[in-house]
């Protein structure tokens, strides 16, 4: 599949009708898996116990109810992290709800957690956990809060027991811009409470030998007092990771102005820069002692390479796909072990936090 003879196409329907169409074609098989002879050991990334194949995953917010993992790990990907799943069914924003920008290579989105609920995740997960053999990669669940829910305890800790233990790792969600207050639980207070409640359902309903690792995802609109209040409170909670960053409210000067106009949380391109930013004072604020997820605005290997110098372990993506078509991931993958070759690495594993020599001792850093 050529795809970029297919997106004039595809960029004629509104961009939440294209994104029903990639996920209607990637479970009909039109989208054909990936098939690679590379040799990606280079790329292998064990992180808590998990096996990554390689570190290259996708973002949440693609895959929402997870009906298509399969296909999606069959592009590329290391990893696949659906949702965000709320506890009850709700509809979203009104549409039009995402708008694309092809000149900067941009989307904004206020969708406003739309899904059909924690049971219809559920059953969907339970038959991906069901192929036998299940498929390669790692599979991530991100969790959040119904829009009406004014305790945000309650929805994590019922997400944590209904699905906590058919994830490889669960991410809290508290950076989408688009449900009031969920923001607030950046918080060194807050952040503190709906951790520990998120940490405590995990001992409660999730194995004790393997339990499935806790990250949260944060905003890229955070002051450096925040940034260090955060940094403080993710070592001090006992999370396991931290996945920086989630869209962006900022509108950078050179978007145009109808499209800077709408509401919503920005990603992609514009993106790119502020994200690594956020990652790279993570991992000086932590001192490389929490691993990171970098995401936001990569679009090449190099990109990704940027955010894995900056001290992500892994990265992810989500608003390149709308641009540069499904098998971004393996091309990604591809480029990644050109760029270690070039820097004299024999493992990614030793890029990670390149950018902090002298500052952080490599037995850290690796
Ligand atoms: C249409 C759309 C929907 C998204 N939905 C979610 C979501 O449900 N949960 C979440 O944590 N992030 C969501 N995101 C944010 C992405 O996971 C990612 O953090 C962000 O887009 C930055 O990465 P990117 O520039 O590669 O897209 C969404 C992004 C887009 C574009």
């Amino acid at each position: 599949m050529d795809y970029q003879k297919l997106r004039p196409l595809l960029f004629m329907f509104p961009a939440e009708t294209a994104h029903s169409l990639a996920i209607k074609a990637l479970k009909s098989g039109f989208v054909k898996p990936r098939a690679s002879t590379d040799d990606f050991s280079a790329l292998k990334t064990q992180l808590w116990h998990l096996n990554f194949p390689t570190p290259v995953g996708l973002a949440a917010g693609f895959d929402k109810n997870a009906d298509v993992i399969p296909a999606l790990l069959g592009l590329g990907f290391g990893f696949v992290e659906c949702g965000t799943v709320t506890p009850k069914q709700q509809i979203g924003n009104p549409r039009p709800r995402i708008f694309r920008c092809p000149e900067q290579r941009a989307v904004i989105n206020r969708m406003g957690f739309p899904g059909k609920g924690v049971q219809a995740f559920k059953d969907n997960f339970a038959k991906f956990l069901a192929q036998k053999p299940r498929p390669q990669g790692v599979v991530g669940i991100n969790i959040g809060m119904n829009k009406d829910q004014t305790n945000p305890a309650d929805d994590y800790r019922r997400l944590i027991a209904q699905i906590g233990a058919m994830a490889d790792y669960i991410t809290i969600n508290i950076s989408s811009p688009n449900t009031p207050g969920l923001r607030d639980l950046q918080k060194r207070d807050a952040f503190l409470d709906i951790t520990s409640a998120v940490l405590e359902a995990r001992t409660k309903y999730c194995s004790t030998d393997h339990p499935p690792p806790v990250l949260v995802k944060l905003a890229p609109d955070l002051s450096e007092v925040q940034q260090a209040e955060l940094a403080q409170a993710a070592l001090d909670s006992g999370i396991d990771g931290l996945i920086l960053t989630n869209t962006t409210l900022a509108r950078p000067a050179d978007l145009p102005e109808k499209f800077a106009a709408e509401k919503g949380g920005l990603s992609g391109a514009p993106l790119k820069e502020k994200s690594t930013e956020i990652i790279h004072n993570f991992y000086a604020l932590t001192k490389g002692q929490i691993p990171i997820i970098g995401v936001g605005g990569i679009e090449n290997a190099a990109d990704a390479y940027d955010k894995i110098k900056a001290g992500a372990s892994m990265v992810q993506l989500y608003s390149a796909l709308v641009y540069h078509g499904p098998y971004l991931a393996h091309d990604i993958n591809e480029g990644l072990l050109k760029l270690l070759q070039k820097d004299g690495y024999t493992h990614i594993s030793e890029a990670v936090g390149a950018n902090h020599k002298g500052e952080i001792p490599h037995e850290i850093r690796a």
